[in-house]
């Protein structure tokens, strides 16, 4: 099925797996391009030489697009500049206002994909430059900045005839799912969760099987993980820690229960304590169970590990 979004970025599918941090690595991404999507590799969180790595790995995996992931309130352009310099001309920022980025993007002849979670930021990304916007809307997993439904968000957005693609995000995790969000105007539907499942996903075994056993409703917005990254709501797992910390009255730092706590430990002893915002991935030993594990309200219909394009080839079964 061809859309705008298809025709724009020059895939297969009108499908992209969300730029993840801790689950979205070089084989995530190649797998997802090498199926026909547009996969986000997210390099926000790692240094200029890291991030050159990463790419390289992905290209070495795949020989079509894809795109990076970028923070939008952090001063990233020695990022942005790396990733031009390694062949990427596709940037997706995300957490506020990506002007400060724009000089750097078009710099390099780059293209900005922004995610809003509602008009304001929408019509602030196209003042920008962005020639795509991922409409987030609060099912989302991770990090959600806006408090808009998807579909009504979506449906807003298209109502404007912005002169740029549109991705559904928030949610999502059928073929029904994509579909439907197609209907309502959008170009493309972008799903994160589902691929935190992907068997070649980074996420930790423990974080994927409890996505797998999630039943709807068992998400909830809040800000409990908060350690690394203040004042930035997230949908996670009610877990263990989530429960702990609700029953005692979501305390602010400080007055957390068990919260000196290492409970997410990496083989050479490094290690992040209970309330942090990182996420468990392969390698990471301790409470795994405990940790932020970011989800999004489709979790009741994501019921089996498969493949980045086995996931692809069902998603797009109703288009
Ligand atoms: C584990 C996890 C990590 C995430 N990390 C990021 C990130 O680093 N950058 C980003 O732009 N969005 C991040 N998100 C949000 C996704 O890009 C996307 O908006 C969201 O997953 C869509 O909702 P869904 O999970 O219901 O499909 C993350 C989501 C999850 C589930």
């Amino acid at each position: 099925m061809q859309t705008k979004f298809t025709e724009t970025f020059g895939v297969r599918f009108p499908i992209v797996q969300g730029g993840m941090g801790g689950v979205a690595g070089p084989d995530l991404v190649a797998a997802v391009a090498n199926a026909g999507g547009l996969g986000i590799l997210p390099i926000w969180l790692v240094s200029p030489e890291n991030a050159r790595e990463l790419i390289k790995r992905t290209q070495a995996l795949t020989n079509k697009p894809f795109a990076v992931n970028l923070r939008s309130d952090l001063e990233q352009v020695r990022l942005i500049e790396t990733a031009a310099e390694a062949g990427i001309t596709l940037f997706n920022l995300f957490w506020g206002d990506p002007s400060s980025s724009m000089p750097a993007i078009e710099a390099c002849g780059g293209r900005l994909i922004a995610t809003v979670g509602d008009l304001g930021a929408a019509k602030q990304a196209i003042e920008a430059g962005a020639s795509a916007l991922i409409a987030q809307g609060v099912e989302a997993g991770g990090h959600v900045l806006g408090e808009a439904l998807r579909d009504q968000l979506v449906t807003e957005l298209a109502a404007e005839n912005f002169d740029v693609t549109i991705i559904a995000a928030g949610g999502l995790a059928t073929a029904d799912h994509v579909a439907h969000v197609i209907s309502l105007g959008a170009d493309a539907a972008l799903l994160g969760t589902r691929f935190v499942v992907a068997r070649e996903s980074i996420a930790h075994p423990v974080y994927k099987n409890a996505i797998i056993a999630a039943e709807a409703g068992s998400t909830v917005r809040t800000s409990c993980f908060d350690g690394m990254w203040p004042n930035a709501p997230h949908r996670v797992l009610k877990n263990s820690t989530y429960e702990v910390w609700d029953a005692a009255g979501c305390q602010s730092e400080g007055l957390r229960p068990g919260e000196g706590n290492s409970i997410l430990i990496y083989p050479d002893g490094s290690s992040f304590p209970r309330y942090s915002a990182m996420t468990p991935r392969v390698g990471m030993q301790g409470e795994i169970e405990a940790s932020a594990l970011y989800a999004g309200m489709g979790v009741g219909e994501i019921v089996e590990q498969q493949t980045a394009a086995e996931i692809i080839a069902e998603l797009t079964s109703k288009l």
